[in-house]
C-alpha cells in the first residue's frame, strides 16, 4: 500500500550512468530519489542534469526498474482502505455538501482564488474544527500548519474557537505552526511533518500557501520544469502524509491574475497540471457581497461540479443564514 511501506534505500548514484557530478546536478534540482527520476521525462532530465537525452532515457529506464512503483490493489482492497476515510466539517453545511460531507482524509483539498477570497480563513476554521471532539464533527486531533505568507493569526483562532464554544487555549495548544521561508524550507517542513506525526495525533495538515514561494522563486519559462518537478515532489510528500495518518490535507493557491501580465487565463490556479492532478478536490473561491463567498467545486473524481455560497465573518466560516 502506498506510503505504508519503507522505500528501498537505493540512492541515485546506484543508477548506471549517474556519476558524482550528475548526481549533484540532479539533487540540486530536486531529483534526489529513484521514484522522482523514474517518473521524470527524458527531456527534463537531460536539461536539468546537463546530460544527453539518450543517457537520460537509460537512467530513467534503470530507475523505473528499481523504483518501488507500488503494487496493484484490487478494487476490494481500495474499498477497504476507503472505509477509513473521515470527513471534517468546513464550518459551512453548504460547503460540506458540495464536498460530499466535508474535507476528506487520504486526499488533498485545494482552495484557490484571488487575494481576500477567504482561503486563509477557511484554513483557520478547518484547524479549529479538527481539534473539536468527534461528537461535534471534529477529529479530536492536533493540526500542523505550514505558513508561507505569515498569515496565521492566533487571534482568529481564538475568535473562531469561542464561536464554537471551545476553549481557545486548548485549541491553540493543538495547532503547530511553522513558518516556511522559501520553497526549499517548505519541502523540508512537509518531510519533517511525517516525523511529527509520530509524536502528535495529527489528522489535518495545512499548507497556506502551497504555491507562493514556488511562484516567486521560479519565474519565467526557463525554470518552469524545475518548479513543476519540485511542486510534484512536495505534493506527493503531502499525499504520503495523508495516507499514512489518514489525514486531511488542506492547501491554498492563488490565481495567475497579475496586473503586469496580459496573457493567459486570469482565473487559472498556479501550478498548472501538477497541482491539478494531485489535488483530489479543487474549490474556486470568488468574493461576493457582504462577506459572502461563492465556492465552486472543480474536477472531482466522483462528485458533480457545483457551486454554493458561504459566509465569512468574525465567527468564522458558516452558511450565513
Ligand atoms: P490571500 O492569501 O491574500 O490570497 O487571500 P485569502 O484568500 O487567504 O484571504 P483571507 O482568507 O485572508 O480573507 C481575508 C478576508 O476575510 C478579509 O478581506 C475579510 O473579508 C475576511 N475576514 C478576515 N477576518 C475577518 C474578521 O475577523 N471578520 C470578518 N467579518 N471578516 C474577516
Ligand atoms: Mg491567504
Amino acid at each position: 500500500m502506498a506510503g505504508s511501506k519503507e522505500e528501498k534505500k537505493m540512492t541515485i548514484e546506484d543508477l548506471p550512468g549517474v556519476g558524482e557530478a550528475t548526481a549533484e546536478k540532479l539533487r540540486e534540482n530536486g531529483l534526489d530519489d529513484i521514484m522522482t527520476i523514474a517518473v521524470a521525462s527524458p527531456k527534463d532530465l537531460s536539461e536539468l542534469a546537463g546530460i544527453a537525452e539518450g543517457t537520460a532515457i537509460k537512467i530513467i529506464a534503470a530507475a523505473r526498474k528499481s523504483a518501488d512503483i507500488g503494487n496493484f490493489e484490487t478494487g476490494e482492497q481500495i474499498l477497504e482502505r476507503r472505509k477509513d476515510v473521515l470527513k471534517l466539517s468546513t464550518g459551512s453545511k453548504n460547503l460540506d455538501n458540495l464536498l460530499g460531507g466535508g474535507f476528506e482524509t487520504q486526499s488533498i483539498t485545494e482552495f484557490f482564488g484571488e487575494f481576500g477570497s477567504g482561503k486563509t480563513q477557511i484554513m483557520h476554521q478547518a484547524a479549529v474544527n479538527a481539534t473539536m471532539p468527534v461528537e461535534q464533527g471534529g477529529f479530536d486531533s492536533d493540526v500542523l500548519i505550514i505558513d508561507t505568507e505569515n498569515t496565521f493569526r492566533p487571534e482568529r483562532i481564538i475568535q473562531m474557537s469561542k464561536a464554537r464554544g471551545a476553549d481557545p487555549d486548548t485549541v491553540l495548544k493543538r495547532i503547530h505552526v511553522a513558518r516556511a521561508y522559501n520553497s526549499h524550507h517548505q519541502i523540508l517542513l512537509a518531510e519533517r511533518a511525517i516525523e511529527l506525526g509520530k509524536e502528535f495525533p495529527i489528522k489535518l495538515l495545512i499548507v497556506d500557501s502551497l504555491t507562493s514561494h514556488f511562484r516567486s522563486e521560479y519565474m519565467g519559462r526557463g525554470s518552469l520544469s524545475e518548479r513543476q518537478q519540485l511542486l510534484n515532489r512536495h505534493m506527493h510528500d503531502l499525499l504520503k502524509f495523508a495516507t499514512i495518518y489518514n489525514a486531511v490535507i488542506g492547501v491554498t493557491n492563488q490565481v495567475s491574475a497579475r496586473p503586469d501580465v496580459f496573457f493567459g487565463d486570469p482565473t487559472a490556479p498556479i501550478g498548472g497540471n501538477i497541482v491539478g492532478h494531485t489535488a483530489t478536490f479543487r474549490i474556486y473561491l470568488r468574493k461576493s457581497k457582504g462577506g459572502k463567498r461563492i465556492a465552486r467545486l472543480i474536477d472531482s473524481p466522483y462528485l458533480p461540479e457545483g457551486e454554493t455560497v458561504i459566509q465569512i465573518s468574525e465567527d468564522g466560516v458558516s452558511d450565513g443564514v
